[in-house]
């Protein structure tokens, strides 16, 4: 029977996910088709119900229904339970266990393309939505040593260096508007990570950059989780400053291919997933 796999958000259109996890399925002859179905925030817990089913391996949950599936689960893992947020729904037996692999895939992602691995190391997030959030969980159990957290809303990064602290790691809030204070925090910075939505396709501010070239050590690695487009506006200047620079695709695919390993027992084809979702960006023309 052809096991069903496939990626639940609202909207969904813009998902590369089916992209390359089919061809991730494809690749290794696994017989599951890997969809994308746009779910409206009233029919989540309907929709999670069904998945219950023996043909349904999982799913991978995106924009706004991360926290709206916790109530529907058996059970939520730890990374998942603190992130508050599940981007994976594993079925086993009509069992649903929720998982978050985007802190893990951001770490892994930085690894293997970089060599970076947080331990005693000061990063500094711009942002502190969900993604900032997630990623600063990862930072943290990475033993990092300090972080600053930047963000347009001053209350929003108070809130995550909070977290930082409850935690045990140093952390200072910021506002992105205080240039003095987001100039000294690059500076020191080991790894810069973006998660506003600045440099995103159609976004608030498309071509803008939270930082310049001047702001970026050419030591620093620069990692914007934006991937639409992949060359950025932060990653230009990333590489005008002679930085190491990461787009997000890779924190995209890599969080991908944790949620296939849970789904199918089998490592993942990475390089044929990252060539997938490659050509799927290029072809959009970002
Ligand atoms: N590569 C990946 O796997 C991956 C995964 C998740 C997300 N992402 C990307 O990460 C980005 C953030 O996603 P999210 O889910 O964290 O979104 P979110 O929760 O809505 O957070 C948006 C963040 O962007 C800031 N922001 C929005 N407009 C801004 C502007 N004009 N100037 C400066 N800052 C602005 C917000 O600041 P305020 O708090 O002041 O509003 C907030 O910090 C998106 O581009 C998303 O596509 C990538």
């Amino acid at each position: 029977m052809t096991q069903r796999l496939g990626i639940i958000g609202y909207p969904i259109g813009h998902s590369i996910s089916p992209i390359f996890q089919q061809a991730g399925l494809d690749h290794l002859g696994i017989d599951a088709t890997y969809e994308k179905w746009e779910v409206t925030p009233d029919k989540v817990g309907e929709f999670v119900a069904s998945l219950r089913s023996p043909g349904t391996l999982g799913i991978n949950i995106t924009v706004p229904h991360k926290r709206a599936v916790i109530p529907f689960l058996d059970e939520v893992d730890e990374w998942a339970t603190t992130a508050g947020a599940v981007n994976t729904i594993v079925n086993r037996d009509g069992r649903l266990t929720g998982h978050n692999t985007d802190g893990p895939g951001f770490l892994r992602a930085l690894l293997v393309e970089t060599g970076y691995s947080p331990e005693g190391t000061r990063a500094l997030i711009l942002g502190a939505g969900g993604a900032a959030r997630g990623i600063l969980l990862a930072l943290v159990r990475g033993g990092v040593e300090s972080l600053v957290i930047a963000n347009r809303t001053l209350e929003r990064a108070q809130t995550l260096a909070q977290l930082a602290q409850d935690n045990g790691v140093a952390a200072e809030a910021i506002s992105l508007s205080q240039d003095d204070a987001l100039t000294q925090a690059a500076a020191n910075a080991d790894l810069i990570v973006n998660c506003t939505t600045m440099g995103m396709s159609h976004g608030p501010d498309e071509h803008g950059s939270p930082l310049s070239a001047a702001q970026i050590p050419a030591t620093a690695i620069v990692n914007d989780v934006v991937y639409n487009p992949m060359q950025t506006p932060l990653l230009r200047e990333a590489a005008t400053a002679g930085a190491t620079g990461l787009g997000g695709l890779h924190m995209l695919v890599y969080q991908g291919v944790l949620s296939f390993q849970m789904w199918t027992g089998q490592d993942a084809p990475v390089a044929v997933m990252l060539e997938a979702a490659t050509k799927e960006m290029a072809s959009r023309g970002t």
